[in-house]
């Protein structure tokens, strides 16, 4: 049975502050969860949260396994721009997630066979927990662009002009940014036992009015 509910908060602080508080609640019921954690500045001031419960006693990440959402295809991981090295520095190393309960995606021009491995071994592991997400302005879930099949698999894309466009303050000196991505696939996604998709500022009010009210 799956049940939508709607929060409506009042600021950015109120929102991370609850959406702190049920990522704690299931970690106390399932310290092991496994999370498929988006970057992008939305979910900031949640792991920010954690990273203050942590300190105060409250959290403790050490057990959960964590998996990546989303990257550009043909970033090395040490670039600061990869969303792999965004996540290590947000909430990878102040939560003290061991790095082997790390799962990365396997990088640009993979074979099918490595991103094939990566929803296997999902699967295997029962899938996930939860899954914290961030939308895009059109609509996209990790970096699947709309309108993406509710049965993707984990693969590479290619990503809209609109996307390009939204992501281009984080590229900066004219950079351009990388058109393909690799994104965990809508089937992963939309198998996820709780998803805690956060939207926050004018810029995200209409795509949100829009999914909250499409049948
Ligand atoms: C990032 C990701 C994207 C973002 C979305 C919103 O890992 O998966 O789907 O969640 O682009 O980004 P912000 O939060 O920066 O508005």
């Amino acid at each position: 049975v799956s049940r939508l509910s709607v929060f409506v908060l009042d600021d950015y602080e109120a929102m991370s502050r609850a959406a702190a508080d049920l990522v704690c609640d299931l970690v106390r019921e399932v310290p092991s969860a496994s999370m498929v954690l988006a970057t992008g500045e939305t979910p900031m001031g949640l792991y920010r949260e954690l990273v203050h419960r942590r300190a105060a006693g409250a959290f403790d990440a050490s057990s959960l396994r964590t998996y990546q959402l989303d990257e550009y295809a043909g970033v090395a991981p040490s670039d600061p721009r990869s969303l792999f090295g965004w996540m290590t520095r947000s909430v990878l190393e102040p939560l003290g997630i061991p790095p082997e309960h790390v799962v990365r995606l396997p990088g640009g021009g993979a074979p099918d066979g490595a991103l094939f491995a990566y929803d296997r071994e999902l699967e295997e592991r029962g899938g996930f927990d939860l899954a914290v997400l961030g939308i895009g302005e059109n609509g996209h879930l990790g970096f699947n662009e709309p309108p993406s099949d509710a049965g993707s698999a984990t693969s590479e894309v290619e990503l809209s002009p609109e996307t390009l466009r939204a992501n281009k303050r984080y590229w900066g000196d004219g950079a351009p940014v990388p058109n393909r991505a690799i994104t965990t696939g809508m089937k992963s996604l939309l198998a996820s036992r709780r998803i805690l998709l956060l939207a926050s500022g004018s810029r995200k009010r209409e795509i949100v009015a829009a999914r909250c009210t499409a049948p």
